[in-house]
């Protein structure tokens, strides 16, 4: 190898420098005889020769040192559901006694990623529908004066499938369900996925829909379908995601059919992003004087009460205003001057606190409180009181007029000369006639003499 002689040839030159650093020392220590007050000098040789030692090495690898040599038997192995497996070994001729090896890994794809390690195996979670292609090379872990050697390559080839068949725009919901069966587990995690038959998809193509959360993997048992019966839908309703799950969902869709192959598709999803958080429990308002005060709890949900956010939404609905509140606590107060009806909504989502945040889960359903029936109430009574008033009025009028019967127990008859009788006739034509000078009329009519029983009546 063309390698080896220029390590050697490094070596033999690295002597003639130490044996420089002696001779000096040694000329020191011989010049003057070794007395106490020479011990400075000696101190100062045994420096120069202890910094000689440290750093020249350093400088002759520097410029003299080959490259290292780049790993052996480097392989990608699929190890399960959207994961692989890299492993290499160091060169066997790899000179290893003087220098610390670590290893700098490349991701080609389908993802590109960078990264050092001193293991000489990687596991990776990647999506493999696109195939998968990695290299490594050797690297000096501490200090950076000696070339990295190399790279070496391996690659995983896409899986076999004609263009179009695979599954497309695949999405899934996580949902924390409270668990009625099992004791060890007081929650349980059901997953929902969904996508769409590929454009090329034959009608005869079979879905199947598989996840994988650490190193459990499952197939789906309950599917939906679409139009053509394919399925495009899938439900675990129990799973082993945990609770409280951070990090990723590796989740496939592929395919089986008589007429062509199907391209499978895999996704990772980030926990935190696909979990559907249950809304907030028992929400309750109530008004005490013009105090408002709102109270609900937790979701169904592994995470305890100091890891949710909440949202509060208050409707007012006499002003037609939307009121919203964040907090972290599960009550909330607010004074209200109004007399409205409100109407209230709560929503969760896991804070920061305890996990990366996630998406707001659904509203509650809205609780309503107070009314606006008691304005309402007001306004019909004067209406209704308006109206009493007025139909009095006329009423009296009337019936005083044609002497009602009634009118007559109520109030004894006035007599009255005939004339009066065609001056009011005269009033409600004008009134019908609707010429606007009522008021005049009624203003002539009062100068009759009976005003003393129209005011008795009315007021
Ligand atoms: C590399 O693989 C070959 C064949 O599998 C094996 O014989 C050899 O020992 C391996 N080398 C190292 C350094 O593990
Ligand atoms: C599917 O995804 C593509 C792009 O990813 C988008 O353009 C398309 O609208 C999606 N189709 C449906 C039905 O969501
Ligand atoms: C689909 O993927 C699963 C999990 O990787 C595998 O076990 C199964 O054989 C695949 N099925 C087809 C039809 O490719």
């Amino acid at each position: 190898m063309m390698k080896q002689p220029r390590r050697t040839a490094s070596k033999s030159k690295a002597a003639p420098e130490i044996r420089l650093i002696l001779g000096v020392l040694q000329l020191l220590l011989t010049a003057r005889p070794p007395r106490s007050s020479n011990l400075i000098v000696m101190v100062l040789a045994f420096l120069i020769l202890f910094g000689a030692t440290v750093i020249l090495p350093a400088d002759l690898l520097s410029d003299e040192k080959p490259p290292l040599l780049p790993p052996v038997n480097f392989t990608v192995t699929v190890t399960g559901l959207a994961q692989v497996l890299l492993r290499w070994e160091p060169s066997p001729d790899q000179e290893r006694r003087s220098i610390k090896l670590g290893y700098h890994v490349k991701i080609n794809g389908p993802q590109e990623d960078d990264y050092e390690t001193r293991n000489t195996k990687s596991s990776r979670e990647t999506i493999l529908h696109k195939g998968f292609s990695a290299s490594v090379q050797t690297i000096p872990w501490e200090g950076h004066t000696i070339p990295p050697s190399s790279w070496v390559s391996a690659e995983l080839s896409a899986p076999a499938g004609a263009p179009g068949t695979s599954a497309v725009n695949l999405t899934c919901t996580a949902n924390t369900v409270a668990s009625d069966r099992t004791r060890s587990r007081q929650y349980r995690v059901s997953l929902r996925c969904t996508w769409l038959a590929g454009e090329a998809s034959p009608e005869d193509t079979r879905y199947f829909l598989y996840y994988r959360y650490g190193s459990q993997t499952e197939e789906c048992r309950e599917y939906g379908q679409d139009a053509s019966g394919r399925n495009v839908a899938g439900w675990f309703p129990a799973t082993s995601i945990d609770g409280q799950g951070r990090g990723s969902l590796a989740v496939r869709v592929n395919g089986s059919s008589s007429r062509a192959a199907i391209r499978p598709l895999d996704r990772l999803f980030a926990l935190h992003a696909i979990d559907q958080v249950n809304p907030p429990l028992n929400v309750t308002a109530d008004i005490e004087g013009s105090r408002l005060s709102i109270r609900w709890d937790k979701p169904v949900s592994a995470f305890p009460t100091h890891c949710f956010d909440y949202e509060v939404e208050i409707y007012n609905a006499r002003k037609g205003y939307l009121q919203v509140e964040k907090m972290r606590t599960q009550e909330f107060t607010s004074a209200v001057h109004d007399i409205s009806k409100y109407s209230i909504r709560v929503r969760a989502a896991v804070s920061s606190v305890c996990r990366t945040a996630g998406p707001w889960s659904e509203w509650t359903q809205p609780v309503v409180m107070g009314s606006d029936e008691q304005k309402a109430w007001t306004e019909w009574l004067l209406i209704v009181l308006t109206a009493a008033i007025c139909f009095l009025f006329v009423f009296s009028l009337t019936c005083r007029s044609f002497r009602c019967r009634l009118w007559a127990t109520l109030f004894p008859p006035v007599p009255a000369p005939k004339s009066h009788i065609k001056d009011f006739i005269v009033t409600i034509n004008y009134e019908k006639s609707g010429s606007g000078d009522t008021e005049v009329e009624v203003i002539s009519y009062v100068d009759a003499p009976e005003l003393e029983v129209l005011d008795d009546f009315v007021f």
